[in-house]
């Protein structure tokens, strides 16, 4: 099922304590990366807990346009896979949505092959700059038409063989690391990627899980040098994907603001490249109990019990930006419920988001009457934690899934209800996201 044109308002109001015990959906960049990799391998690779959000869906699609066969029995995904070198040209564009991680990662994945492919998306996903993967595509051999800027409409043609390159991603991003390395699994020779400081590493992780000869040294500066042999073989994997930790943040901080709050959110992914915001809450004060801590498929997961707590505002250090690039709008409503000022600097990279982040977010505050002041790379917030004369204003969220989930958890703590102008994007990402946080004792319309 995919997004309707059709928006839907919807409205928080303040909330007695949340209470109970939930799953959040499975990760986001792992479930993208399971369908891609399953479908480039040769073999079947199993998949449970995959998100069934809107975004992987049409990586799921394009999959199968490109020559892969998914099917679903019970609760476990299978994808047969075409083999390495093996992806088939399509007839018709590949529609990503609003899906930048599906769109940019499938262009790695087949921009280097001997065919045209064609990428479209929607209108927040068309004012996205897709240059940060076309570059080093363009290095390799790749000829690119693109609409002005570097947008979407993209047509892709690889050469007849691809050059082998060694890349130094310019700006923090997984996804561009990851682009690279998947147009050099379809590359001869060694492809290098140099990131100045660790991004989320699932590629390289589950790239090495499938079979590829893939190797990382990590420099004495933290610089991470990623060489991968192309050409490889990859084989069908088990897959389990552990629950979101960029999704379980909306509930965790909605216990945190809410008192009297006590919730368990079980099976959260807890890979050290995705738990920035964790580690900030508590610095904040956060009252947050990891459980019963194991792994699943290679990563660290665990249940997380959550209790209200008295937030107080921090400076977020900057080097942490990576590990919880996803997370600012939802750290911003922590941020807006805790004493004192909370800085975040070094964020220049969420102007780049399904919305520009900086903006979609400092405009949502101000319209809850939240004092903040945004930068070209930073915001400061003033909290207000009694939630005293906080509220009463209308969102706009600009089709990003992440800004419409964290105001309406803002509406369930303070004074006055917060209205989003549109709710249907957050099927992108976490489907379940209303019926859960209802079931905690959310009230929502
Ligand atoms: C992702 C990387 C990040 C993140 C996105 C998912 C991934 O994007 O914001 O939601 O799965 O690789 P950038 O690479 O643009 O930072």
């Amino acid at each position: 099922m995919l997004v309707s044109d059709t928006k839907k308002s919807i409205i928080a109001f303040r909330s007695h304590a949340l209470q109970g015990s939930i799953s959040v959906p499975g990760d986001k960049s792992i479930s993208h990366r399971s369908f891609m990799f399953g479908a480039l391998a040769s073999g079947k690779t199993h998949i449970t807990g995959l998100l069934e959000g809107e975004d992987v869906l049409r990586t799921g699609k394009a999959m199968q346009a490109m020559g892969a066969v998914l099917s679903k029995a019970h609760d476990t995904w299978i994808v047969q896979g075409v083999g390495n070198g093996c992806l088939l040209q399509t007839d018709q564009p590949l529609d990503f949505g609003n899906a930048g991680t599906g769109a940019r990662l499938t262009m790695g994945l087949v921009g280097t092959y001997d065919m045209e492919t064609a990428f479209i998306g929607d209108s927040s996903l068309s004012n996205r700059p897709m240059g940060r993967v076309l570059i080093p595509l363009r290095l390799m051999g790749t000829q690119v038409t693109a609409a002005k800027g570097d947008r979407l409409p993209v047509i892709l043609r690889g050469p007849r063989v691809a050059a082998p390159i060694t890349y130094r991603v310019p700006m923090a991003s997984a996804q561009v690391k990851s682009s690279v390395l998947l147009a050099g699994m379809n590359t001869p020779g060694i492809t290098t990627v140099i990131e100045s400081s660790i991004t989320r590493d699932h590629t390289e992780k589950m790239l090495h899980g499938f079979g590829a000869e893939i190797d990382v040294e990590t420099a004495a500066s933290g610089a991470r040098i990623i060489r991968l042999v192309g050409q490889g073989n990859l084989k069908g994997q088990i897959i389990h994907v552990p629950g979101d930790p960029s999704s379980a943040a909306f509930p965790l901080v909605a216990a945190l603001i809410v008192p009297g709050s006590d919730i368990m959110i079980h099976n959260v992914l807890m890979n050290p490249t995705r738990t920035g915001l964790f580690l900030t809450l508590q610095e904040m004060g956060a009252d947050i109990t990891f459980l019963n801590k194991r792994k699943t498929s290679g990563e660290d997961v665990a249940d997380l019990r959550v209790r209200s707590s008295a937030l107080r505002g921090i400076h977020v250090p900057s080097e942490r930006v990576p590990s919880m690039i996803d997370e600012y709008p939802i750290l911003s409503i922590a941020a807006a419920l805790a004493e004192g000022r909370t800085i975040m600097t070094g964020i220049g990279e969420l102007r780049f988001k399904e919305s520009d982040r900086l903006s979609s977010v400092s405009n949502g505050l101000k319209a809850n009457n939240i004092p903040c002041t945004e930068g070209s790379d930073s915001l400061v917030i003033e909290g207000c934690p009694s939630g005293k004369g906080i509220g009463g204003g209308i969102v706009s969220t600009c089709l990003d899934h992440r800004l419409a989930m964290s105001f309406l958890i803002l509406g369930l703590a303070v004074e006055n209800r917060v209205t989003v102008d549109d709710g249907t994007m957050i099927r992108t990402s976490f489907p379940q996201f209303t019926t859960l946080m209802e079931g905690l004792g959310a009230t929502f319309v």
